[in-house]
């Protein structure tokens, strides 16, 4: 079979919820994959920032292996041997008293929302049924129809309704939008990407998150990051918070937490929140499943052993500073911080961002356009310096065919 018949397979017999670009992998290796015809390809994806430490990174290739042979699945009805082992270590590493195990980014954020709705109603008291979130406009969380309900993005929601109440929706990177929905007494809880990664990579203003933090603090608001796409050491630091020393009252994780391994995720809050959710209240069949525990905990061990926050924060302003010096109309505008970004693409004639990602892939880089004219590059973390000079020659030369 070659990439053609793989892709019409999968076009015939797949829900056609994705629209991938005509390039078909089958095997990866640290920043690098292949596809079917044999042909290596630089990855800037990472599946979305889930591949930080790297393709089939082996230490966490070898905890997966040697836990599927042991035990893969108890369910929470039981208690297994190395459930509570990754709790210690996940709640000591990002210092929180407490984890909530899920599987995945779009259920890790449903367990904060169902969290922080529970804590309005037992700790805030809120009138039952009463308690709003505040959200940012242009928010990506996932796709159940709880998160869709908080979305603005047209194509996420129509014909999806009717959706779920309670959310109330503000301009992203504004405080005096927060600080006016802020004043209803009824508001539990802010929901917030510290940068938002599916939207095109918008960096709020320095500050914003620290003010909002305290904002929310005055109000006895709690104070809710998303750190799914921007968590794990993708911009240069543990977690985009830390840019500016904000510790968040809920942590959602998920995607590089496992490595792109296995889908894990987890939401970590202090006792005072974690608790106000009682046995029976709120859980999955897999979250927390023993192979999930022993692959998040080399994914995390890889992240501090290989010091994956330094290289982003050092390898990111080499990307940076590389792609603002190549001169092409085409380019509008670089942003990003440590190895999450994003370049803004105007037109040339009929020429746009999938054609210069098409044209990328040809050259042996794969990365992928969000909303159609935004390109986003985010290689996986362990890639060395000179790895990262040799696509951004890539990057040069196809920019180069477009003049
Ligand atoms: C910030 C953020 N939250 C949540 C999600 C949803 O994660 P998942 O696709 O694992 O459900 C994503 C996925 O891109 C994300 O970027």
């Amino acid at each position: 079979m070659n990439t053609q018949d793989y892709i019409k397979r999968e076009d015939k017999y797949g829900a056609h919820n994705y629209h991938p670009l005509p390039v078909v992998l089958e095997r990866g290796e640290g920043p690098f994959v292949w596809d079917v015809e044999g042909k290596r390809y630089y990855d800037f994806l990472s599946a979305y920032s889930a591949i930080n430490q790297g393709h089939c990174h082996p230490d966490i290739i070898k905890a997966l292996q040697d836990q599927a042979a042991t035990l893969t699945l108890t369910s929470r009805a039981f208690y297994n041997n190395v459930l509570g082992e990754f709790e210690e270590y996940i709640t000591k590493y990002f210092g929180y008293d407490k984890v909530l195990p899920m599987n995945s980014g779009a259920e890790a954020d449903e367990t904060a929302l169902k969290l922080c709705r529970k804590w309005a109603y037992q700790k805030k008291g809120i009138e039952k049924d009463k308690a709003k979130i505040i959200v940012c406009e242009s928010n990506f969380h996932g796709r159940t129809i709880t998160i869709v309900s908080m979305s603005t993005d047209p194509d996420a929601r129509k014909d999806y309704g009717p959706f779920t109440p309670g959310f109330v929706t503000i301009p992203y990177n504004d405080l005096d939008a927060l600080a006016k929905e802020l004043e209803d007494p009824n508001v539990a809880g802010f929901l917030v990407e510290p940068i938002q990664g599916e939207a095109g990579v918008f960096v709020p203003d320095d500050g914003y998150l620290k003010k909002a933090y305290e904002m929310c603090k005055a109000k006895n608001v709690l104070f809710i990051a998303d750190e799914v796409q921007t968590g794990i050491a993708r911009t240069g630091k543990l977690l985009a918070s830390d840019h500016e020393d904000v510790r968040p009252d809920i942590l959602i994780l998920g995607k590089a937490l496992s490595g792109g391994v296995f889908p894990v995720s987890a939401v970590l809050a202090d006792d005072d929140i974690m608790l106000v959710i009682k046995p029976g209240e709120h859980g999955s069949t897999f979250g927390g499943n023993p192979i999930a525990g022993k692959v998040a905990m080399a994914a995390l061990e890889v992240v501090k052993n290989e010091k994956l926050a330094e290289r982003a924060e050092y390898l990111g302003k080499i990307f940076r500073d590389e792609f603002r010096s190549i001169k092409s109309e085409m380019i509008e505008l670089v942003r990003g911080k440590g190895l999450l970004n994003a370049v803004v693409i105007k037109p040339k004639g009929d020429k746009t961002a999938w054609d210069v990602c098409v044209a990328m892939k040809d050259n042996g880089l794969i990365a992928k356009p969000t909303h159609g004219h935004i390109i986003r590059f985010a290689p996986p973390l362990i890639i060395s310096e000179e790895q990262l000079r040799g696509a951004m020659n890539i990057i040069k030369e196809t920019f180069k065919e477009f003049e």
